[in-house]
């Protein structure tokens, strides 16, 4: 009694104390130098005890001939480390003013340890629709240009990453006349192995989590940067067949305000969470854009995202909770 008194008393005389690593959807969210973190339309990976986030730096004063990568590192997935821009790339194919590289997206390679990134690969009128293939020595960088290419030869805009649980690697890409592709990566994840489905859906920001058997897939519809009601389809198999797709969050608050990006599936010793990470776009000013991470309801076939609010996760035993406004 002694103690839970002495508890009571540190939380109300050190608020600070239970305020800690809190993810605050919507919210500017500082990295160690309390500058708002710059990784949109990103993707995480996991190293030994580290997540490290990829995505588009737009942080106000790039140089606007070149386009960057950020990475940031983290334990707990609260509070982020800056790595700095692990890709500062010029123009690679002449696709000349107000060209595009978007949505990155890096797989580690087993065979020799390095790491592979893809992006979206574009000109302005989004008409070259390939993706871009850049590879690093070290998960910090720097990322080198290596080529471009179209998936199946198909025209691939919005790209997404799976990694199943076996360690196999996927991109997922959105190809405006015939759906959303899921394909498998070669060993050296420099081409296609193969395709695994064709869902004849139009859908961006394509991301996909296994959990307890089934297979979710979730993307928004193509609005561009304003947001609209983002949808999921399940299966037992990568190859399908799919379900009809059905809504994730109430229609009228269009995803809340954001747009899918990845689902990141947190395997702790006493619970697994799905994290929905989208991104609130903020077209006029980029850098100013915000992350909607919410830990998803998810299981039989059905996946929700509720209401977004402030929450905690221990990335040991994987259980989260909701923390009061
Ligand atoms: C969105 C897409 C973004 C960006 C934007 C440009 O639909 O998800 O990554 O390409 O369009 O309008």
């Amino acid at each position: 009694m002694k103690y839970i008194f002495l508890i009571i008393t540190l939380f109300l005389t050190f608020p600070c104390v239970a305020q800690k690593n809190i993810i605050k959807p919507g919210e500017i969210w500082p990295d160690q130098h309390g500058d708002h973190i710059q990784a949109h339309g990103g993707g995480i990976i996991k190293l030994g005890k580290y997540y490290y986030w990829y995505g588009e730096e737009r942080r106000k004063g790039l140089d606007t001939n070149l386009r960057f990568v950020s990475c940031y590192r983290s334990e707990n997935l609260a509070t982020w480390k800056f790595e700095g821009d692990v890709v500062k790339m010029s123009d690679p194919e002449q696709l000349g003013t107000g060209w595009v590289l978007e949505r990155p997206k890096v797989y580690h390679r087993k065979s020799d340890g390095k790491f592979v990134m893809y992006f979206h690969l574009d000109n302005k009128n989004y008409s070259y629709a390939r993706v871009g293939v850049a590879i690093s020595d070290k998960a910090n960088g720097d990322f080198k240009f290596i080529k471009s290419f179209r998936p199946l030869n198909r025209p691939s805009r919005d790209i997404g990453q799976f990694i199943d649980d076996d360690g196999s690697n996927y991109l997922i890409f959105e190809d405006r006349e015939l759906g959303f592709h899921i394909v498998k990566l070669s060993t050296d994840l420099l081409s296609v192995e193969k395709e695994m489905s064709l869902v004849n859906a139009p859908l961006e920001g394509g991301a996909i989590v296994h959990y307890k058997n089934l297979y979710y897939a979730i993307g928004s519809a193509l609005t561009g940067w304003a947001p609209n009601p983002n949808k999921f389809a399940s299966s037992k198999s990568l190859s399908g067949p799919w379900t009809k797709f059905g809504d994730i969050a109430p229609l009228e608050t269009n995803t809340y305000k954001s747009q899918s990006t990845m689902m990141l599936k947190v395997v702790g010793s006493r619970s697994t969470t799905v994290i929905f990470m989208g991104d609130q776009w903020n077209p006029a000013a980029q850098w100013d854009s915000r992350y909607l991470w919410m830990p998803l309801t998810i299981g039989n076939g059905k996946l929700w995202l509720p209401n977004p609010q402030p929450w905690k996760i221990n990335v040991r035993t994987g259980e989260t909770t909701l923390v009061k406004n």
